[in-house]
């Protein structure tokens, strides 16, 4: 099932990350709840991370990275962590954009009115959802608990919307 395309969030902390990944936080936080068969996120995905990569803040790097797995790993779905925030560095949903043929608005749209009822800061993320083939790609906040709580209001759809793109 997910796997993760983990592209560092803004600024130093990126490209950090991928020097050092030590300093990668919301990576294992995250894999860990999906891990995790008694977290809701956990009971609904399975648990099943296939690969996982740690990716500097560069357009061109995250999009090879996005359309290789889609192309030649058949895997359901990418969860990119970080990068979609208003700084210069953060070019996730740009690169997101480039490689996906159809968007998916709605999952988008879940995760933005889900989360402003948590905080008004939710409405700082550009992430993108959409389609690659068979692959499903969903952009992710960089911090663990802002990854956690759109995980957490998309993950119920998340089996039904794979079947229906095999
Ligand atoms: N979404 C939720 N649910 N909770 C949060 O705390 N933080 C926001 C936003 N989305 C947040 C959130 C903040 S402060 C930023 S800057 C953007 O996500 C983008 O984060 P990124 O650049 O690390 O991807």
């Amino acid at each position: 099932y997910p796997i993760y395309a983990f592209n560092y969030p803004s600024l130093p902390l990126s490209d950090s990350c991928y020097k050092n990944d030590d300093k990668d936080k919301s990576g294992p936080e995250i894999e860990q709840y999906i891990k995790d068969e008694n977290s809701n996120i956990g009971k609904i995905l399975k648990g099943q991370i296939h690969h996982k990569s740690i990716i500097p803040d560069e357009e061109f790097m995250i999009k090879d990275f996005l359309i290789s797995w889609s192309d030649s790993r058949k895997l359901d779905v990418i969860l990119t962590i970080g990068g979609t925030g208003f700084s210069k560095r953060d070019v996730t949903p740009e690169a997101t954009k480039q490689v996906i043929q159809k968007e998916a608005p709605g999952i988008v749209a879940a995760m933005l009115m889900t989360n402003l009822k948590i905080t008004p800061m939710a409405m700082l993320s550009r992430a993108v959802c959409g389609i690659r083939d068979k692959t499903l790609i969903i952009n992710l906040p960089g911090s663990p608990k802002a990854a956690k709580e759109c995980l957490n209001a998309i993950a119920l759809v998340i089996p039904h919307a794979v079947d229906l793109i095999r």
